[in-house]
């Protein structure tokens, strides 16, 4: 079958009205378009799961402040709309900026203190941006699942703190993220790399991998492995480090001591590209507690 394109809100209720009427389950996607692989794995992940997957495309204004890269983002709706027909996908939701927020819309969900931390931090504003815009795709197409990629880790858990306090009947899962062979982590914001960039933004992947040899190898120091995770990334030219961070991987506070499931994430900014990364902690008393 091939995939249906629509735009509109009550388009897009209204394709998926009979899916819900039979007791078929519906899988969203959302994204920003200028899709790779690690939008694919998503895709793949709700077909895997769902009978009915849906892929959003919009660029959210809200998630970008002034001065950051809403006008130069990637877009290629035809490229994407290809691979994601490729990819079995049952129905393309690309609204324009006046459907999302038409005049007058002047509400926001603000997802509270998880929001303020680390890319909170250095993007103001922008997490309120993501938990407005994933609440109204949510609220359009209404899917029993949702998934997002595991490399925007903060994120994933903004979505998820906000899906539980709003009472979204929405089961949101997180993917693994998806990387080249050499370790780069894929991110639409790749394609604002040179080829010198691209080689010394190698160096997020190298240090978070080198993190977590270290707590598989029985360090539990989060201070420690935050300063050697942040001198690592420092060292490297090209490259200025935004936050270095070891955190509860549910609260994303730091922690000084690794005694549960734990993240390291990183940001930094290569050439104009700002690029995110993280890794999981897994130190060995919190496998004891499984
Ligand atoms: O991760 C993204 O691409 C965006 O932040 C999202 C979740 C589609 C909201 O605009």
């Amino acid at each position: 079958m091939s995939m249906e394109r629509v735009s509109s809100i009550e388009e897009a209720r209204g394709a998926l009205r009979r899916a819900r009427l039979e007791g078929r389950t519906i899988g969203l996607v959302p994204t920003m378009g200028a899709l790779h692989e690690g939008h694919l794995s998503l895709v793949a992940a709700s077909r895997a799961r769902c009978d009915l997957t849906v892929v959003s495309v919009f660029v959210n204004p809200t998630q970008f402040g002034p001065g950051e890269d809403f006008d130069a983002y990637p877009r290629d709706l035809d490229a994407d709309t290809a691979l994601l027909e490729a990819a079995g996908v049952d129905a393309l939701f690309a609204p324009g900026t006046a459907v999302m927020y038409p005049a007058g819309a002047a509400t926001s969900v603000d997802p509270g203190p998880l929001a303020t931390l680390w890319c909170g931090a250095s993007r103001p504003g922008h997490f309120t941006g993501v938990a407005t815009i994933v609440t109204k795709l949510l609220s359009t197409v209404g899917p029993d699942v949702a998934f997002f990629g595991e490399k925007d880790y903060q994120q994933l858990k903004v979505i998820e703190r906000v899906v539980t306090d709003l009472d979204i009947p929405t089961h949101v899962v997180g993917c693994p993220i998806v990387r080249e062979p050499d370790g780069l982590a894929l991110s639409s914001r790749n394609r604002y790399l040179s080829a010198a960039d691209r080689t010394h933004a190698l160096v997020l992947s190298r240090a978070l991998a080198s993190v977590r040899a270290r707590v598989d190898a029985g360090e539990t120091d989060g201070a420690a492995l935050q300063r050697e995770l942040a001198n690592a990334i420092a060292s490297e030219p090209g490259i200025t480090l935004d936050y270095a961070a070891i955190v509860d991987a549910e609260t994303l506070e730091s922690v000084s001591e690794l005694r549960r499931e734990c993240r390291a994430l990183v940001a930094a900014r290569v050439g104009s590209a700002r690029l995110i990364d993280n890794v999981a902690l897994s130190p060995a008393s919190s496998h004891a507690c499984r």
